[in-house]
């Protein structure tokens, strides 16, 4: 048994009042789970769980009156009750005993004792409790060895794998999120629990399967999560448009190279250079569409033509079914995607200024985000070649930075609007409009004007002559 006094890690005065309170009312009190969990590991947790034996509303509701908090949330139907204290957040519980039925998340609740608690928990390292009464203040109170599973980097199941899963199929998908988040390894029983029980994931809802993908996918090395996903058969259940990706087709002894594994390296390769989940999101699906625009061409070989632009096209139904966010998250993703390939073509010809110029109109303020992608994207094993795009890249970079500072291209304005075109003509919204305003934007681009109002009003003025317009104060 662990004899180790964990109280320096409990110091906080508040644990002291509910350990205060927990003694005035003739409870214990525990804290329990991540909390307990994340200061053996040395991690930051402000989320506190606190378990006790008798009615964990009504400690909630006296430690908050001796804190002088006054806003408690109370759950009856949970028997729950949770408030915040400066940066913590606080939930306390009675301990219990929970059975779940098949066909829902919600368990069945009755009273129990702390150990019946935490046998109900989901993993070993998430079952640890340290006491709060003045008897055990501090104490390790470890029936399922969490300790040890912590140390040796483990994830198992209190209980028989198969029943904690059945009971909560969430802890499928969490127990890889914290395989992948901390770096540890599944035990045997429990990684083939999660596949013989995988269809089970159908009950979960969207929102939180995708709270996982988005916890495993801002972790240090995505891969793992991903790579497990797909061994445990969820990720063809959760996300099969993920898995399409996987392996390698041959015809005629040409393959082409697995972007399943390819499209894990660009999201391992991305992570230490952006905490942006939805640039992590934009390199999981930047080539989501190379399994529907394959082909085989007998000179060529394997070709995946406009997998950028149908990529682009995926994406809304994907977030759909995901219940990921519908709104400007989505259309960044898009636009990466779509753009993806831009700056590696670009770097392959020679960098014209009109060619950055474009880029940089496109991609507007993303611009930065571009190039990082498009740098994790190389992920060819010859070096030279390597070699040769980052020397490009940094080319484009270059000039990118050479041309925003001359032409002020990033969240382009068109310098004449639409309705001094018009007023200028003395004309209606029409067509024509539009002509003028893309021919001025084409002859920015181009160079063939500056970026500035004083060249695009003379340009304007004659693009309008052409089309038979004249000036109203001529
Ligand atoms: N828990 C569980 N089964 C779940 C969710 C949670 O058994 N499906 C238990 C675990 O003991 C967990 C605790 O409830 O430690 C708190 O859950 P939560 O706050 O969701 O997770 P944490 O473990 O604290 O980790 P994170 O905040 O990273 O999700």
């Amino acid at each position: 048994m662990d004899q180790t006094n964990y109280s320096y890690h409990i110091r906080y005065s508040f644990f002291k009042t509910i350990s205060e309170v927990a003694t005035d009312m003739q409870v214990q009190a525990f804290v329990i789970g991540g909390f307990v969990r994340d200061i053996l590991l040395d991690r930051d947790c402000t989320d506190v769980d606190i378990v006790t034996s008798g009615d964990g509303i009504l400690l909630a509701e006296e430690c908050a009156k001796r804190l002088k908090v006054k806003k408690v949330a109370v759950f009856k139907t949970f028997g729950t009750a949770m408030f915040h204290f400066h940066e913590w957040q606080l939930e306390f519980v009675g301990a219990r005993k929970e059975s779940y039925s098949s066909d829902s998340r919600n368990p069945a609740v009755t009273p129990g004792t702390l150990e019946d608690d935490q046998l109900r928990r989901d993993f070993t390292i998430n079952a640890l409790a340290l006491g709060l009464n003045e008897a055990d203040f501090g104490i390790l109170i470890d029936p399922f060895l969490g300790r040890s599973d912590l140390d040796a980097g483990l994830i198992r199941t209190p209980l028989d794998p198969a029943i904690t899963f059945t009971d909560d199929p969430l802890r499928m998908m969490r127990a890889i999120r914290f395989a992948t988040q901390l770096d540890f390894r599944i035990v045997p029983g429990t990684l083939e629990a999660i596949s013989a029980n995988a269809k089970r994931i159908s009950i979960i809802s969207k929102e939180r399967i995708s709270d996982e993908l988005n916890k495993i996918l801002l972790t240090k090395k995505p891969s793992i999560g991903f790579l497990l996903l797909e061994e445990t058969g969820l990720l063809e259940l959760i996300f099969p448009q993920l898995r399409a990706l996987k392996g390698a087709e041959y015809i005629d002894g040409k393959g082409h190279k697995d972007n399943f594994r390819h499209t894990l390296e660009v999201v391992d390769r991305i992570a230490p250079n952006t905490d942006n989940l939805w640039l992590r999101w934009s390199a999981l699906l930047h080539d989501i569409a190379k399994p529907v625009t394959k082909r085989f061409d007998t000179e060529t070989g394997w070709t995946f033509h406009g997998h950028e632009f149908k990529g682009m096209k995926m994406i809304p139904s994907i977030f759909a079914s995901l219940k990921l966010p519908m709104n400007e998250k989505m259309k960044y993703v898009q636009k990466m995607v779509q753009l993806h390939l831009r700056p590696i073509v670009l770097s392959e010809e020679e960098v014209t200024d009109s060619a950055v110029r474009r880029l940089l109109f496109e991609a507007g303020e993303d611009i930065d985000d571009l190039m990082t992608l498009c740098e994790a994207d190389i992920t060819s094993k010859n070096a030279e070649k390597v070699k040769r795009y980052m020397k490009n890249f940094e080319i484009v970079r270059q000039k990118l930075k050479e041309i925003e500072e001359k032409d002020k291209l990033r969240n382009w304005q068109p310098p004449v609007s639409g309705e001094l075109i018009m007023e200028t003509f003395g004309i209606e919204p029409c067509k024509t409009v539009g002509i003028i305003k893309t021919a001025i934007r084409e002859a920015i681009l181009e160079g063939e004007i500056h970026n500035e109002f004083g060249e695009a009003y003379q340009f304007m003025l004659v693009a309008g002559k052409s089309l038979g317009l004249v000036p109203v104060n001529q």
